[in-house]
């Protein structure tokens, strides 16, 4: 159910009102074998539901709080409807207490003698590959705390159960904290990798092979260790910020989660500056930028870096080409991207320019034509933020390379020549 009648009618004629690789295919079987239905209604969804998920946004408020009246205002139509007994799981993203506090103020809307219980079921899901991390999660977070609640949700869960997902059930608080603390520590990880990536840069080591080999190590894992222009979307940034700020409200600071979120911020100027030193004087330039979504397999551009990227290059005077395989129509509708121009390909992006940028890695950029777009710019620099190319295969097309944290080592010096026995006059 969703009060946007516009989606639902949408939805209804099995238009999917996002990007999500898979998805198309899942709702129309589904709708089509009877499973799934939409209601612009409440009722409609709520009549005769035993499980009620509450899966509305919280956008960030000015002081970096989530913005939870969607929940209560949700919680207090289903609990005015209540019919037998119900269980309703908050879903959303919500700081720590939303669902005691809608337990709470269920009991206040809900008719006399109704039976209910409200749980926390955070999910997991990544955009772009939201079917595998749905199908197949790592762990699954039940916050229930009576018998019916924890069973209801244990049997809504089962056939992840069947192939050994692992089930971890705790209180309320405890599942809350849960998301917060996984999506933070994720963040922290790639603004720590980041952090190193600079410093890659500046004595000369190469973070991928940092990296790959701090992530052999099984107690730091290979995953999220991707060196890159800061994490973005609709989650990090506003889940660090949230935690950050309920932290705070109960008198606790977060120092690292702070330092992650600021890092992330210095990550995106210094990728402006990454481009502004490779083309010279800003002002004239132009710079072609490769993806626009926060990451690959989505048309999602909250928060996402490359737009923050744009925007700073086109105050500082470059004129800016866009292209991003998906979520060009989007972006053509955002106010912040009307000074771009938008291309047809990434080879359009290219002609002319004074740097080309790659801010998503989407597939299609791993595997262009070096050469023929260092034939297509004004002056021959790829400026690779995802790191997907090496140093030598993009010079080797003729094009100058940038990539984040990639340093090399300084030439030897003629007295470490003599010491590593090279030739002295060699
Ligand atoms: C994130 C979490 O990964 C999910 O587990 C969580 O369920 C979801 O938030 C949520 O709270 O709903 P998502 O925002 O879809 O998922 O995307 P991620 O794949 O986590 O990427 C987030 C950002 O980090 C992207 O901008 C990505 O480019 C960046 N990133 C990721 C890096 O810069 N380096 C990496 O190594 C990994």
């Amino acid at each position: 159910m969703d009060q946007d009648q516009a989606k639902i009618a949408g939805l209804a004629r099995l238009e999917i009102p996002f990007f999500e690789p898979g998805l198309p295919e899942i709702v129309a079987r589904n709708v089509r074998e009877g499973r799934l239905g939409f209601a612009s209604e409440l009722r409609m969804a709520t009549r005769g539901s035993e499980v009620i998920f509450i899966t509305v946004g919280t956008p960030p408020l000015p002081g970096g709080g989530a913005d939870t009246r969607a929940i209560f205002d949700v919680a207090r139509a289903v609990a005015e409807n209540l019919e037998g007994y119900t269980l309703v799981v908050q879903k959303s993203t919500a700081p720590v207490g939303t669902a005691r506090a809608v337990w709470r103020a269920m009991k206040r809307w809900a008719p006399r003698n109704s039976q209910f219980d409200v749980g926390s079921n955070p999910e997991f899901l990544r955009e772009g590959s939201a079917i595998e991390t749905f199908m197949h999660p790592d762990r699954v977070v039940i916050g229930a705390e009576t018998e019916r609640a924890v069973e209801t949700l244990k049997s809504i869960h089962d056939p992840l159960f069947l192939i050994e997902t692992p089930i971890v059930v705790a209180s309320l608080e405890t599942a809350e904290l849960i998301k917060y603390a996984a999506n933070s520590f994720l963040a922290t990880k790639i603004s720590f990798i980041n952090e190193i990536a600079n410093l890659c840069e500046a004595v000369g080591a190469d973070v991928q092979v940092v990296a790959k080999a701090i992530g052999m190590d099984r107690r730091i894992g290979p995953k999220f260790l991707h060196a890159g222009p800061g994490y973005g979307g609709s989650c990090f940034p506003k889940d660090t910020l949230a935690l950050s700020s309920f932290a705070r409200a109960a008198g606790v600071r977060t120092k690292i989660v702070d330092a992650a979120i600021a890092a992330n911020e210095h990550q995106m100027h210094r990728m402006v500056s990454k481009v502004i030193d490779a083309i010279g004087a800003p002002r004239g330039k132009r710079a072609g930028i490769l993806g626009l979504a926060f990451k690959p397999n989505t048309d999602d551009l909250r928060e996402a870096p490359a737009l923050k990227i744009i925007a700073r290059l086109q105050r500082r005077g470059v004129k800016v080409t866009v292209f991003d395989p998906v979520s060009m129509p989007r972006a053509r509708e955002l106010p912040a991207l009307r000074g771009v121009e938008f291309a047809a390909d990434a080879y359009e992006a290219a002609r002319g320019a004074d740097a080309l940028a790659i801010v998503t890695e989407w597939n299609e950029f791993r595997n262009l034509d070096l050469k023929r777009i260092a034939r297509l710019m004004r002056h021959p620099i790829l400026c690779d933020l995802r790191n997907i190319y090496g140093a030598h295969e993009v010079e080797a097309a003729g094009l100058r390379h940038v990539g984040v944290g990639r340093g090399r080592p300084a030439a030897p010096t003629p007295r470490r020549r003599r010491a590593a026995g090279g030739s002295p006059r060699g």
